[in-house]
């Protein structure tokens, strides 16, 4: 019943489990059943001795299928031993864990990675992810989470992929990938869980787990790609999301979960709730207790129940008032055990629980080296006006001061996020992070610079004793880099904001050393756009450097002293001010487009341009791009036709650099208004000085189809613009007609 990607690579076949599972399932009673759809938390306050609790109880009892968020690797052993050789049907349990930036060699946030629009690195750091939490005992990621946002006041934009469905099917492909490579029953893979199913992340205010409320054409164009391509790389399991979408929460949403999802897509895998929302219906007031709960909930679409207890308490009841069928709970068991088999769990229940291979394993330093590129990679230059950056032996300066309190932090989890911090990871140890002052003070130090390190408000808000110490070092130096930005425990779940500025005093800071008149490098640790008009209008250079994980001061040093060329691009918009917000480059054109800030009976704001601080895909390189015309090969296409789509880029710069060629369309004569533009496909490409390179997309129908009228993708005849460039702003454009 499940997709063969799963297998691919294995001996055994579909029909080897499809028979294994109604072996067993026809011994299971309604109890084992229930117990196999039930997620229980591991002990992720304390991680030690699971006896003393619960756990190991409903284990042997056959009441739990799957544990989650529990690190404690001998205890993982313990349990696993409790449901093979004492509960009656010996099924082994599957371990959940969210894997979001890395698993034990953390990696920049996810949203950074996707600033390097590099899929294949992106697959490899989660291969390394899975290999590592696979080595611990993990069996399941609960990632990636492909949810598109425009609104960076929500704070797991952190996790995702950005503004841009296209990218976001792409990293959401390229991580499914990472996790499961081509057959999950290796010791090396886990199960991706692709989440959260659907459209969690146009959560109303940017409030989290706030009601969404959307048209069916937005939520086909905007929301769904991503899924739809995850579901197509073969994720082994889905997750339903927290919130209300259109009144219905998602986690009884049968038009998502079944229609959609298994209907349309053909998509058989295993769906998971999040964390108690089964519970969550009676709050959103759509169900009246457990028993309805469960029955709603199931018949929707999901398998498993995670942390809520509402199967348990309710599905009997279901089933007993005739709500819900037994061929129903069959089938969600059905599809958890075939996840088991798949992972080769039947066969080895300790495949993922050996000492020697975790040993091995873990934190290898190859893995750091990963890390280290990634981080290196995703950094995107915003600023650099003057060339003050890469600072190199012919730098006009001698002296530099390193401030801020991102200059040496080791509190926070900073230059990491909430995924890093005791959810399952208490072990975590801050000290592993190489902080900025203790590897680019010494790198800067090792091409002849001078360098100060001037810690300032490292806890709390800036205060006037902070600016004066930065100014002195300011004064004392001949460049300033400030370590700006937000905390890595403000960045993840329940971290909603209503103001992006640049937090704690630290805009005031940057004016404050602004006094000594030194040129100012700014380096922003963020996890979502930021605001920061006064840095953007006088700071020379700016570098947002995301949370870029443990190799973070190495990275930084990598970047600032040019040993790489940054080629980071963003995903999410940087708007100048949150009141713009949501502001995404695809946007409908309005029938009042303003051109000009002012401009009455336009559509616009009195104080503010709706333009950007920078755009969607934005990213500067210490190198220089020309982009020549766009050819066509045709002028015409037919409706069955392949258009070929190429420029040629030419490094005019005096140093190699990559640059993400990124190609957008506009439908000018659709049946209904379309965006502006729509990114339909990017290439990086790596150029050295001088060297030029054709770069060529192909485009089908397929691109230029849109959500209709008649409920279905379809591409209307007639004129299209297509555009190529650098950036969703500053694009070479051209014409065609579909026909
Ligand atoms: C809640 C989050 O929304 C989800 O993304 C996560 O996987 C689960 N908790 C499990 O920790």
């Amino acid at each position: 019943m499940f997709s063969c990607t799963l297998l691919f690579g294995q001996k055994t076949t579909v029909r080897d489990i499809d028979r294994r599972v109604e072996e067993l399932l026809a011994k299971m009673t309604l109890d084992e059943k229930i117990g196999q759809l039930t997620q229980s938390p591991g002990d992720i306050s304390t991680g030690t001795d699971v006896s003393k609790d619960n756990l190991l109880a409903g284990i042997r009892q056959g009441r739990i299928g799957s544990v989650l968020s529990h690190t404690n690797f001998d205890n993982k052993i313990v349990m696993q031993r409790t449901a093979v050789k004492e509960s009656r049907l010996g099924i082994p349990l599957i371990f959940g864990f969210d894997v979001i930036h890395g698993y034990k060699t953390i990696f920049p946030i996810p949203l950074a990675q996707a600033a390097t629009w590099d899929m294949a690195a992106i697959e490899n750091v989660e291969r390394i992810a899975a290999a590592e939490a696979a080595a611990d005992g993990q069996n399941w990621t609960f990632s990636p989470m492909v949810d598109v946002s425009h609104d960076p006041r929500w704070g797991r934009v952190m996790e995702g992929a950005g503004e841009d469905p296209y990218l976001g099917s792409r990293v959401g492909e390229a991580r499914v990938r990472g996790f499961q490579g081509n057959d999950l029953s290796q010791p090396n893979t886990v199960a991706a869980c692709t989440k959260h199913f659907a459209a969690y992340g146009f959560a109303e205010a940017g409030r989290e787990y706030n009601t969404v409320d959307m048209s069916e054409q937005r939520l086909r164009e905007m929301v769904l790609p991503p899924f739809e391509a995850s579901a197509r790389a073969g994720s082994a399991t889905f997750m339903s999301a927290f919130q209300a979408l259109n009144g219905v929460p998602a986690s009884m949403d049968r038009h998502l979960l079944t229609d959609i999802l298994r209907g349309e897509w053909g998509w058989q895998g295993m769906v998971v709730s999040d964390w108690g929302t089964f519970g969550e219906t009676i709050v959103h007031g759509a169900a009246t207790d457990d028993t309805d709960a469960a029955a709603k909930c199931l018949s929707a679409g999901n398998d498993m129940d995670m942390c809520s207890g509402v199967y348990e308490r309710g599905l009997k009841n279901a089933l007993d008032q005739g709500r819900i069928t037994q061929k129903q709970i069959d089938d969600a068991v059905r599809r958890v055990l075939w996840l088991k088999f798949a992972l080769g769990l039947f066969d080895d229940p300790y495949r993922y629980l050996d000492k020697k291979r975790r040993t091995e394993t873990l934190e290898r330093p190859e893995y750091r080296q990963a890390s280290r590129d990634m981080a290196a990679e995703s950094m995107v230059l915003l600023k650099n006006d003057g060339g003050v950056l890469p600072l190199t032996p012919q730098s006009p300066f001698k002296k530099i001061a390193i401030i801020g309190p991102y200059a040496n932090s080791q509190g926070n989890k900073d230059y990491m996020s909430f995924w890093t911090l005791g959810l399952g990871v208490r072990e975590y140890d801050s000290t592993k992070v190489v902080t900025p002052a203790q590897a680019l003070k010494p790198a800067l130090e090792e091409m002849g610079f001078q360098v100060t390190v001037a810690e300032v408000c490292l806890d709390a808000t800036c205060t006037e004793k902070d600016y004066s110490v930065a100014l002195q070092a300011a004064r004392e130096a001949d460049l300033v880099i400030a370590c700006v930005g937000e905390r890595g425990i403000d960045c993840g779940e329940c971290r909603s904001v209503t103001s992006l500025d640049l937090p704690r005093g630290q805009e005031t800071l940057l004016k404050v050393v602004s006094r000594g008149n030194k040129p100012t490098v700014m380096v922003l640790f963020n996890s979502r756009p930021l605001v920061f008009p006064w840095a953007a209008e006088n700071v020379p250079a700016i570098l947002v450097a995301w949370q870029p994980g443990f190799e973070t001061g190495n990275a930084l040093a990598d970047v600032l002293t040019g040993r790489v060329n940054p080629s980071g691009k963003l995903p999410l918009t940087f708007p100048r001010h949150q009141g713009q917000v949501p502001i995404y480059y695809n946007h409908l054109n309005t029938g009042r487009p303003q051109t000009q800030m002012g401009q009455m009976w336009s559509s616009g704001y009195l104080d503010m341009p709706t333009t950007p601080a920078w755009p969607f895909g934005f990213g500067l390189s210490y190198t220089t791009f020309r982009y020549s015309d766009i050819r066509l090969n045709k002028k015409t296409m037919g409706m069955e036709e392949t258009l070929e789509v190429s420029v040629v880029v030419t490094n005019t710069g005096s140093r190699v650099g990559e640059e993400v060629v990124q190609l957008y369309i506009r439908d000018l004569s659709a049946d209904i208004s379309r965006p502006v533009k729509e990114l339909k496909g990017f290439e990086k490409i790596r150029l050295e000085p001088g060297a030029g390179r054709e770069v060529r997309f192909l485009l089908t129908k397929k691109d230029l189809a849109y959500w209709n009228h008649e409920a279905k993708f379809k591409a209307d005849p007639g004129k299209f613009k297509v555009f190529v460039g650098g950036n969703s702003q500053d694009v070479k454009e051209a014409e065609f007609e579909l026909r």
